[in-house]
């Protein structure tokens, strides 16, 4: 079996966004890839090093919904990045052989020095970002890397940290590529996308109750006043919204009876609310168990740590003595 590698900074609880663009995706890759999926707690601390006092916390709630969605610790490795210290290592010797140039022309860098202004970027460790998620993929000698179209750009950097590896120590690594998950971009209930700088989203382990209060702040088609008023679909959020979790032709129906002015704009949103309840469900009651069950997660963690550490071990023998700095 081919092997992927993919982390998530520790973000705490995720939402629907989440899952519709990785998550699911990994619950899926786990049947046919060795997988390796972990919590990138360092990563974390590249922008946000002034307050580290949520990031054991995220950490954990993050893995349990992880859980929840369907990731297998019998499938896949799951672990936590701070509990494989051969990360920090080999982060080291990806750094010696990184030119500040390739760091400084990272786009999501670039981006974000301008862009984020409520945190003070000029951190070492901020530039070197990618450095670190490239010995992440490396430490597992990773062929596939499942990722948004957001994280294209470092993995394309980890090729060519690779490459640059190879021609001085000889062919260790492989030169990974990047797994594209092909998901339409979630709306959040305010119309943007759904991300939790927004407070717009819908988390996998909300209840009905709060699904349906969510929903029903959602604004639908402006243009349509009054339920007699004929409404559009096609410019309407929650309609849109209905038709990604329920069959094509219940959305056709529903669309149809809106335009017709059959049904209100309350009548759709209380069927979204009951089509992302109905589509969570079976989430929803794993996060429910995890959740009184912590221990098991922390379990979890710490035997998928010790797995990855092992393996992480025998990975950075080989560099050492390529590097010529092996004393054993
Ligand atoms: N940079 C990724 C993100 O923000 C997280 C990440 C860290 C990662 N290390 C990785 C993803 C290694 C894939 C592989 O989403």
């Amino acid at each position: 079996m081919k092997r992927i590698v993919s982390g998530m900074r520790p973000t705490g609880k995720l939402h629907l966004g989440n899952y519709e663009g990785a998550l699911k995706n990994w619950v899926k890759l786990q049947d046919s890839y060795e997988s390796f999926h972990f919590v990138a707690d360092w990563h974390a601390l590249t922008s946000d090093y002034a307050d580290t006092s949520k990031i054991n916390e995220n950490s954990i709630l993050m893995v349990t919904d992880w859980l929840a969605a369907g990731l297998d610790p019998n499938k896949a490795t799951i672990f936590v990045q701070s509990l494989v210290p051969e990360h920090a290592e080999l982060h080291i010797y990806f750094s010696a052989v990184t030119p500040l140039g390739w760091l400084e022309r990272v786009p999501t860098y670039k981006e974000q020095r301008e862009n984020i202004t409520d945190k003070d970027l000029s951190n070492y460790a901020f530039l070197g970002y990618p450095v670190l998620q490239a010995a992440d993929i490396c430490m597992y000698k990773a062929h596939y890397v499942p990722v948004g179209q957001d994280q294209v750009a470092h993995v394309e950097l980890t090729r060519e940290i690779v490459r640059r590896f190879n021609n001085f120590y000889g062919d260790v690594f492989p030169e990974p590529e990047a797994l594209l998950t092909a998901s339409p971009k979630l709306t959040g209930t305010d119309g943007r996308k759904m991300s939790k700088s927004y407070n717009n989203t819908i988390e996998l382990s909300d209840s009905a109750d709060v699904i349906q209060a969510k929903v029903r702040q959602m604004i639908t088609d402006r243009t349509r006043v009054k339920k007699v008023d004929p409404g559009h679909p096609e410019d309407c959020d929650v309609c849109q919204m209905h038709r990604m979790f329920v069959a094509a032709g219940v959305a056709d129906q529903f669309d149809d009876d809106c335009r017709n002015a059959r049904i209100g704009c309350v009548d759709r949103k209380k069927a979204l609310a009951q089509a992302m309840i109905d589509y969570l469900a079976p989430i929803t009651e794993r996060v429910n168990y995890y959740r009184d069950h912590q221990d098991e997660v922390r379990d979890i963690i710490l035997e998928g740590s010790r797995r990855a550490r092992e393996e992480a071990g025998r990975v950075m023998g080989e560099v050492r003595r390529a590097m010529n700095i092996s004393w054993s």
